[in-house]
């Protein structure tokens, strides 16, 4: 489907109200993605000739998540049509040069829309006899607030009609509007221009131009999609019923990609997790952001990843901790309770149990003992902690940072390291054990009369 002369207007200005929050709800996430983006790479995928996003004043953030695409601002938030109305002047030179056919217009609140649906609808509109408009249309089980798609009894368009103007015989329909419409070019300025504000809101509905057209013999048809892509984000509800189509399609595609998720129903994917082949992750395992696994890596349960890469044969958990900066080596070991950050631990290196290691290069095969911790926080900055290759790192050490630990070198269980450590030596930072034979006896004798003497006290 050629779309060089389609152009795509995304609404996007809506107040959000619904949502309840103060960011602008386009830029909510699913799958650590803000809605808006989602739109905007389905529409990219199109390629079509020009993209408008449709902003309210102020809207700066969202207009960095849009960069790259033309931004119009709509004054006040009247409504679609109105929105709609505030791009068209984007798009005059390439209407009145005819080098556009096509006008989409999709929401930036429909996040799951697939690009092979828009370019269905093109096709659709295209069709001979060619079709003024055609509109999405899904049937939810619930078409609750959803404008009823109105078609006479060859399945022609007629009106759309929006739930709070319809009657109650037009919101038993089950076909709803989606949002997503397809507009000949050539009859996009003439038909925004009609649209009054004669509804119970009170605003300028787009949906409004179906009626519009139809008064002016114009064709108007409707082309289904399945609801999982048309999902409308308007309440922290609909997020969270987005969220689990989200998660559901990454979950399948990493299974799809050779991947095992033992179970996939408690495994969090952000939109961008890489997952290579033979990666096995155990259940209720989080994703942040930034997470890249190669082939072979074992994720054990209870897990909680992001912004870390994790090498082939690597193991990971559980109750493992990796924040933004890990690099773990092929075939690490990162066990329980560890956290690490901005840390890179080298080829076969270990971190078993019960250690931060943060601001680190840990060197290949080098293993660090149960409750390591690296300072690298003074209060005011952040400091490098180095352990060359094949060192050990006794239990209970804390490397005071920036320290270095030299390669196959050893530290006794239990020291506090501040000073350099040269390859190979061994270094004990701790305070001297000191043995006092039979003095155990001599406090239990003593604490024992102690006691009895308390009692008869009490007692007498
Ligand atoms: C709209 C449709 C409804 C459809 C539903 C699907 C209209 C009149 N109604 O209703 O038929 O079933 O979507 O999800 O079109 N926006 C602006 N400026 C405005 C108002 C809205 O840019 O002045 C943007 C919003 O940011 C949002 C989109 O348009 O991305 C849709 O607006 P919203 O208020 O969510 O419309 P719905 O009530 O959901
Ligand atoms: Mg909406």
């Amino acid at each position: 489907m050629s779309s060089e002369r389609a152009a795509a207007i995304v609404l996007a200005a809506g107040k959000g109200t619904r949502m309840k929050s103060d960011r602008p709800k386009v830029l909510h996430r699913l799958a650590g993605r803000p809605l808006i983006r989602y739109v905007l790479d389905a529409v990219a995928r199109l390629a079509p000739a020009r993209t408008i996003v449709v902003l309210a004043p102020g809207m700066e953030e969202v207009a960095q998540e849009a960069a790259g695409t033309q931004v119009a601002i709509q004054s006040a938030p009247l409504g679609t049509g109105h929105a709609a109305l505030a791009a068209h002047p984007a798009l005059d030179d390439l209407i009145t040069e005819d080098r556009l056919d096509d006008v989409l217009v999709v929401f930036g609140d429909t996040p799951l829309l697939a690009t092979a649906t828009l370019a269905a609808m093109l096709a659709e509109r295209r069709r001979a006899p060619e079709a003024a408009i055609v509109v999405l249309g899904m049937r939810p089980a619930d078409p609750g607030a959803y404008g009823r798609l109105v078609c006479d009894k060859d399945g022609m368009l007629e009106a759309v009609i929006e739930a709070k103007d319809a009657t109650e015989s037009q919101r038993r329909i089950g076909l709803c509007n989606s949002g997503v419409m397809a507009i000949a070019a050539r009859h996009l300025g003439t038909l925004l221009a009609a649209i009054g504000t004669d509804n119970a809101k009170g605003e300028y509905y787009l949906t409004d131009i179906v009626a519009i057209a139809r008064a002016r013999g114009l064709a108007c048809r409707v082309v289904e999609a399945p609801l999982d892509e048309l999902v409308g984000v308007n309440s922290r509800a609909d997020l969270a019923a987005a969220e689990a189509i989200v998660q559901r399609r990454l979950r399948d595609a990493a299974m799809e990609g050779g991947a095992t998720l033992i179970d996939p129903a408690t495994i969090f994917l952000s939109a961008d997790t890489v997952i290579g082949r033979d990666v096995t992750i155990g259940p209720f395992v989080n994703f942040g952001p930034g997470v890249a696994i190669e082939d072979g890596v074992e994720i054990r349960a209870f897990c909680d990843i992001a912004g870390a890469r994790i090498a082939a044969g690597a193991i990971v958990g559980p109750f493992a901790r990796l924040r933004p900066g890990a690099e773990i080596g092929p075939d690490a070991h990162i066990g329980n309770f560890v956290e690490v950050k901005q840390a890179v631990i080298g080829r076969g290196a270990k971190a078993n149990h019960l250690s931060y290691i943060g601001d680190a290069e840990i060197g290949a095969g080098a293993n660090i003992g149960a409750g390591t911790i690296t300072c690298n926080y003074d209060g005011f900055t952040k400091t490098l902690t180095r352990i060359g290759e094949g060192a050990f790192i006794g239990s209970n050490t804390v490397l005071v940072a920036p320290v270095a630990v030299g390669a196959g070198a050893y530290i006794a269980a239990g020291s506090a390291i501040t000073r350099d450590v040269a390859d190979d030596a061994l270094a004990i930072g701790r305070a001297p054990q000191i043995d006092k034979p039979g003095r155990a006896k001599l406090i239990r004798k003593m604490k024992t009369a102690e006691k009895l003497a308390r009692q008869k006290k009490v007692q007498g």
